[in-house]
């Protein structure tokens, strides 16, 4: 009895010990600019998508209106679109270096409900570059923020045009005083003509909804 008592305690130490190791070695490579491993993406995911299914409120009060839809386009244009990009719009190019990537949203919209949508807006994802907006915006604008993502995949072309002139804009602030960003320039003036769509960076790394 007692050797069966000592073999379930040794078991148990190498069990923890192991992992242990692992990490303090250095093993595991924390660089965004490093892939994570199957194991690891599979188990971010996982806790992920049983953390939202645990908190999201109960029930949506997406609001039906215009005047919410446009409020939420106007947070999204400040907010949402150097990361995530749009239909048409291209991300800044530093949120290329994001791992795991930005997703294009109007391509992800069916993976969550409303409620999903609002937590993650509200919440963010920890130890991943998507922030909490829930410190300075009330519930309401949150919703208003849902409203609009709903409409992503069939903006008009003045909405567009808004979330262009929004990257333009963040564009025109980081050149003062340095070098400037001649191909921002050219692409504004191209105007809605070129609608390339950005690249659905594939969203491998955190794919909370699937
Ligand atoms: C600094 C960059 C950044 C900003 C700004 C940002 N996000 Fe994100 N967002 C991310 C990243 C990175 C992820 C991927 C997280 C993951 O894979 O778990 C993400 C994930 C999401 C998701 C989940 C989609 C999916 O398929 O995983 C939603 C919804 C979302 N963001 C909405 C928004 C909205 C709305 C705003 C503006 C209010 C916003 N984000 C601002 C970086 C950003």
């Amino acid at each position: 009895m007692k050797r069966i008592i000592w073999t379930a305690i040794v078991t148990a130490l190498i069990i923890v010990a192991i992992p242990v190791l692992i990490v303090a070695s250095g093993a595991i490579n924390m660089a965004a600019t490093s892939q994570p491993s199957d194991f690891e993406q599979t188990v971010a995911t996982f806790a992920v998508q049983r953390s939202m299914a645990w908190r999201i409120p109960e029930k949506s009060a997406v609001p039906d209106s215009d005047d919410a839809v446009s409020h939420g386009l106007t947070h999204y244009a400040s907010m949402c679109v150097r990361c995530h990009g749009g239909p048409g719009v291209e991300p800044e190019k530093f949120a290329l270096g994001l791992n795991p990537p930005a997703p294009a949203l109007e391509k992800h919209l069916d993976d969550f409900s409303d409620e999903e949508l609002f937590w993650i807006i509200k919440h963010g994802i920890r130890m991943t570059g998507m922030p909490s907006f829930g410190r300075e915006h009330s519930d309401e604008e949150i919703w208003s923020m849902v409203a609009y993502l709903r409409t992503l995949p069939n903006l008009t072309r003045a909405q567009k045009k808004q979330l262009k002139e929004a990257i333009g804009e963040s564009h025109a602030n980081t050149r003062e005083g340095s070098g400037g960003h001649a191909q921002s320039e050219a692409n504004e003036k191209s105007g809605d003509k070129e609608d390339h769509s950005h690249s659905d960076q594939s969203h491998s790394a955190r794919n909370i909804g699937e």
